[in-house]
């Protein structure tokens, strides 16, 4: 079968395409309804069967590979490698998910996962997947404030954490941001269990904070057997950023994203039992859950949780551990690549690659030439893949376990199977169906399994934010812009909306705007993403001051920007912090005051600004430019 013919089947024959692949998993129950859509646009998958995310990633594979490897735990930062066998694995998730039950936890209920780069940050979400609550993984990187809105709203009975993680060698301390941030939220959990890693010391609330080598000692021989659930059941929340300041979190399914990932494991990533795979994202992100931790233990993969820089102790580092544990597919982001271009090209060299098979990158546009050098430095197919937190796996890339297919630079590749992917004209809603035309890249419905079921808590939102934003029609934005050529292979062109992506990692520009409004001396900010070498996209803020008296000089104006750099890495988090931040005395704004962000963006990329009719200032705009491009 051709991967044209494989795709239009999953749509024309949709029902029998999915029964095919729900049989890659386990059920308890088997499903009675492959998809209900009798009330778009929520789709429901499986409907009537029930199943567990951690007995088709851990138990199912205890029997045949016990004594394999699953997880690979290699830290740079505190010199320490671990690698436990699904046997072992099976057994610290069960301390996990007893030590959970004895804080409280029981099957709905929300458990925040707010942990470094470890071993048992997968075990917690896996412990969680096994008794029928739901994780919400928030990245480490984020700080008290977006910690606290996200408390806020998951409302976890218990939140999961570490002392610390370490970066470039430095402890980088977990706790007293948590700590900030629970005493900021309205919501306050149950328990805190706190994994010691003896890097950074901490405070225990009495009464509130548990220790985990305490729990671990006393759950050590607990048996917890995995919770069947409806395969409708929320297995997890993920908050991404939107256009409004206020994250969103992105719920997804049981039965439905363990059938879409087993699926991808064997059409788009060939990953085989007993392989490895190597994964460089972070759990935190939605890379990390489908494809560090999920698909490839639903595979029956070994799959690698890597704590430490691509660059330390060198270059190397990588491909080192590709050579050690015989790596065969890798999974990790251009800007990643293009920090290992400008080192040494002899590191890669230096190491046997000859396992691998394939590199996948995702999370932002590959540029030609990244991709031209690490195709000729590996020696192995580099495969683009185009998705987002909402969809969990990829929309657009090439499915060579289906058809080998050959890749052009600059596209992730043409649509998936199951995802009806079409282009619609922005205003008009009008659909563009001939080749290279331009518009909003948006999916029919039904989404395909694994894809979010809606907004937590908040079906409207749902609603209203995805699929109401084509005029006339009810379908699915992903809020890019795109082009699809003659051969069906689409090319990705940027967001329509305010949300950018800086290293890969998506950020709302309203909330970067928020947080810099609360510093006392701002009276207006935007901020907006502007192009860059290295990470794809910066942040760059322009900021119109209260009182501008005493700005005056250099200095003070430093000053300022140095201050509000300070608040958004206190808020938010250095990850949201922006490059530079402008002062200027007025924001570029149409008559109506509308903030022209785009205008402010084409400046910045010295690209022409286009029609600026409708400004109210003409100087507004002069002086970003002398301010971006001096001289
Ligand atoms: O703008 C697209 C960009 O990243 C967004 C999704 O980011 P996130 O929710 O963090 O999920 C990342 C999952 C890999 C998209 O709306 N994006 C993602 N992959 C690509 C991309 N842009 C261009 N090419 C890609 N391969």
């Amino acid at each position: 079968m051709t991967y044209a013919q494989f795709h239009q089947r999953s749509l024309t024959e949709r029902d029998a395409f999915w029964t095919e692949q729900a049989a890659l998993i386990d059920w308890q129950q088997p499903p009675q309804q492959v998809c209900d859509y009798s009330n778009p646009p929520f789709a429901r998958w499986f409907v009537g069967g029930t199943t567990n995310l951690c007995h088709n990633a851990v138990d199912r594979h205890v029997a045949a590979r016990g004594d394999q490897a699953a997880l690979i735990a290699v830290s740079t930062e505190t010199d320490t490698e671990r690698v436990y066998t699904y046997a072992e694995l099976q057994r610290e998730v069960e301390r996990m998910a007893a030590s959970l039950k004895s804080l409280g936890v029981g099957k709905g209920d929300r458990v925040l996962i707010y942990m470094p780069m470890i071993a048992e940050a997968a075990f917690a979400m896996l412990a969680c997947a096994r008794i029928g609550a739901l994780h919400t993984v928030v990245f480490g990187g984020f700080a008290s404030g977006a910690l606290a809105s996200r408390i806020d709203d998951a409302e976890p009975v218990v939140i999961v954490s570490a002392d610390g993680g370490s970066r470039g060698g430095k402890p980088v301390p977990y706790k007293p941001l948590l700590d900030a941030a629970i005493s900021l939220a309205a919501h306050k959990p149950a328990a805190v269990l706190l994994v010691d890693r003896g890097l950074v010391s901490m405070n225990y609330t009495a009464g509130r904070d548990h220790r985990w080598s305490d729990l671990r000692q006393q759950h050590l021989d607990a048996r917890v057997p995995c919770e069947w659930v409806d395969a409708t059941h929320p297995s997890y929340t993920l908050y991404t950023s939107g256009t409004t300041g206020k994250p969103k979190g992105v719920q997804r399914d049981t039965g439905g994203y363990a059938v879409a990932l087993a699926a991808s494991m064997k059409h788009i990533f060939q990953g085989n039992p007993g392989e490895t795979y190597f994964s460089t994202s972070d759990i935190g992100w939605v890379v990390g859950h489908s494809y560090i931790v999920y698909g490839p233990l639903i595979a029956g993969m070994a799959t690698i949780v890597y704590e430490g820089l691509p660059t330390r102790p060198d270059a190397g580092i990588w491909w080192q551990l590709v050579e050690k544990y015989k790596v065969t597919r890798m999974f990790s982001a251009p800007t990643a690549v293009r920090v290992l271009k400008k080192q040494d090209p002899a590191y890669l060299s230096k190491y046997d690659l000859s396992s691998l098979k394939a590199l996948y990158l995702a999370g932002e546009p590959l540029d030609e030439p990244t991709a031209q050098w690490i195709s000729s430095a590996l020696n192995v197919p580099i495969i683009d893949n185009y998705w987002q937190t909402e969809s969990g796996w990829p929309i657009l890339t090439l499915a060579n376990g289906v058809q080998a297919q050959t890749s052009k630079f600059g596209s992730p590749g043409v649509a998936m199977y199951g995802y009806d992917v079409k282009l619609f004209d922005e205003s008009t809603g009008e659909e563009l169906k001939g080749p290279n035309q331009k518009g909003v890249v948006a999916i029919e419905g039904p989404l395909p399994p694994g894809c979010m079921q809606t907004v937590w808590r908040d079906d409207q939102r749902f609603v209203n934010t995805y699929w109401k934003s084509i005029p006339g029609k009810l379908v699915y934005s992903t809020f890019d812009w795109g082009i699809r050529d003659e051969d069906g292979y689409f090319f990705i062109l940027g967001r329509t909306d305010d949300v950018i992506n800086v290293a890969g990692h998506r950020l709302g520009t309203r909330e970067i705007e928020e947080s810099i409004s609360s510093h006392p001396n701002v009276a207006e900010v935007a901020v907006v993403g502007v192009a860059d070498n290295l990470k794809g996209q910066v942040a760059m803020a322009f900021v119109v001051p209260k009182d501008a008296s005493a700005l005056d000089g250099d200095a003070a104006r430093l000053k300022l920007e140095g201050e509000i750099m300070k608040v958004v890495d206190g808020q938010l988090g250095a990850v949201a912090r922006p490059s530079r931040v402008l002062i200027v005395n007025v924001l570029p704004k149409t008559r109506s005051g509308k903030l022209l962000r785009r205008a402010l963006q084409a400046v910045c990329e010295g690209r022409d600004p286009g029609d600026l009719t409708t400004m109210d200032d003409p100087a507004a705009l002069q002086q970003v430019r002398e301010l971006v491009q001096p001289g």
